[in-house]
Formats: structure tokens, C-alpha cells, sequence
């Protein structure tokens, strides 16, 4: 409660994203497949989401399948969709009764069916839910995006809708699939690993990066409100010195 009761309401991030690692290395200190720490991961996804929703933060980004992780064991991959049906269908009435909008971003058209769909529904029923957004990044990778805005980009010079001289930091940020959103202001790694891992490259230009060991399925409220105290601590320069700060 007092680490809750520290954080200043007024200085909050507007958007987190976090990269939930750790749930395979959970399982196996506990001789469990892999599949058992990602089941356990969906508590962390419910109870952060929560958190965040009560303190008013208006955008949770989570990395929940990256373009890369296909590559991962066949049953694994197709244990992770399922789940991902299960939870989106499970937890709809959860994200209605807290006014939370569930949103995605990555390429979705390649998802298997069942999961594309459950994720459009979810998505739909929720859309008029404005009290935060709550993006799941699904076969997602920074470079997929960025070369996506570039090859977007490039047809409209090419049809003579834009000129090279329009492309500008700001405008090149409205043909990523993070164009509604404003940049995190505070990116989560659990797990120990100090990697960004093809996440959000773009958008976390000045973000503060927060590691943490603790396995995401042992990820609990606390642990959130550390992660923003820490930030809260922090002097965000934006290239400037301490004094033209003041
Ligand atoms: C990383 O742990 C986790 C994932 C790749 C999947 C995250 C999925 C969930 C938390 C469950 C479902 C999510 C939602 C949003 C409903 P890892 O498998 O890479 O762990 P390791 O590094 O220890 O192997």
C-alpha cells in the first residue's frame, strides 16, 4: 500500500510498455513445461493491467508474440494462440466493467483465424472504452513496422500525395501502427535480460527503460508501482542540462 500511496498521480507515465519475459525459465525452476508459465503470465497481464487502469495511466502496451517467436516448438506457438482465444474471450466482461479499450498491433493478418477473431471481437465490444488502452503487440517487430510506414510512405511520393520534403519525425510517426498513441515514457523488461528485442525502437526514442529479475508470471502490482517510482525518480533530460530543466 505505501509504495501505491508514494507515487505522484500527477507525474504519471501516460503510456507504459512492457516486455514480458521470464514465463519458460519460470516453469522450468519449477520442472513445469513452458506452456504452464505462460498460463501463469495472464495473473501479471490481468493484475498490471488493473493497477495501471486504477492509477490512471491511459496506455498499456504489452509484447505478447513478436514476428521471431514463430520459430519457437509448434506446440508451444500453437499453446500461446489458444490461450490468447481463452484469455481475450475470458476477460471482455473484466475490461467492459473497468472501461479498458483492448487494441493490437503487429501483423495481424497472419495470426491463425480463431485468434485473429477473438481478437476482433474483443476489440469491437470494447471500443467505446476510453479509460485506458490496453494494446497487445501480436506478431509484432519494430523493423516489420518501420519498414511498413517506409513502404507506405514511398507509394504515396510515388502517387504524388507527399513529397520527400514532408517526411519529418512527426510525420513518419503517424504510418506506425502506434500512430493514436502518444511514445511510452516507460518501458518494463522483466527476467533480467537487458535487451529491447525488436520493440518499439522508434517510439522509445527518450523513454526510460526500467530491467527488472523477477519472472513475469511473479509479476504483481507492487512490482508496477516500483517500476513507476523508480521513473518518478529519474531527471528526463530531452538532450538538455539539469539547470535549463529547472
Ligand atoms: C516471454 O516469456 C513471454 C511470451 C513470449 C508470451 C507472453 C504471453 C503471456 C504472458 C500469456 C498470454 C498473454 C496475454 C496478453 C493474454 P518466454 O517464454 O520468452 O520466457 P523465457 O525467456 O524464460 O523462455
Amino acid at each position: 500500500m505505501e509504495r501505491k500511496a508514494n507515487i505522484d498521480l500527477d507525474r504519471l507515465p501516460k503510456h507504459i510498455a512492457i516486455i514480458m519475459d521470464g514465463n519458460g525459465r519460470w516453469a522450468k525452476q519449477q520442472n513445469q513445461p513452458r506452456v504452464f508459465g505462460h498460463k501463469n503470465g495472464v495473473r501479471a497481464v490481468r493484475e498490471v493491467s488493473e493497477a495501471a487502469a486504477e492509477l490512471g495511466v491511459n496506455y498499456l502496451t504489452l509484447y505478447a508474440f513478436s514476428t521471431e517467436n514463430w520459430n519457437r516448438p509448434a506446440l508451444e506457438v500453437s499453446a500461446l494462440m489458444g490461450l490468447l482465444v481463452e484469455t481475450i474471450r475470458k476477460e471482455v466482461s473484466t475490461l467492459m466493467e473497468n472501461n479498458i479499450r483492448l487494441n493490437a498491433i503487429g501483423d495481424l493478418s497472419k495470426l491463425p483465424k480463431r485468434t485473429y477473431a477473438a481478437l476482433r471481437e474483443g476489440m469491437k465490444i470494447t471500443s467505446d472504452n476510453d479509460r485506458m488502452t490496453l494494446t497487445l503487440a501480436l506478431n509484432y517487430s519494430s523493423r516489420w513496422e518501420i519498414t511498413r510506414a517506409a513502404q507506405l510512405i514511398a507509394t504515396e511520393v510515388q502517387q504524388g500525395k507527399l513529397t520527400p520534403e514532408d517526411i519529418t519525425d512527426q510525420s513518419f510517426s503517424r504510418y506506425l501502427a502506434t500512430s493514436d498513441m502518444p511514445d511510452p515514457e516507460l518501458l518494463i523488461r522483466t527476467s533480467g535480460e537487458l535487451r529491447i528485442s525488436n520493440y518499439l525502437l522508434w517510439q522509445i526514442a527518450y523513454s526510460e527503460l526500467y530491467f527488472t529479475d523477477k519472472f513475469w508470471p511473479d509479476f504483481r502490482k507492487p512490482d508496477l508501482y516500483d517500476a513507476i517510482l523508480d521513473y518518478q525518480n529519474r531527471e528526463r533530460r530531452f538532450g538538455k542540462i539539469s539547470e535549463q530543466l529547472a
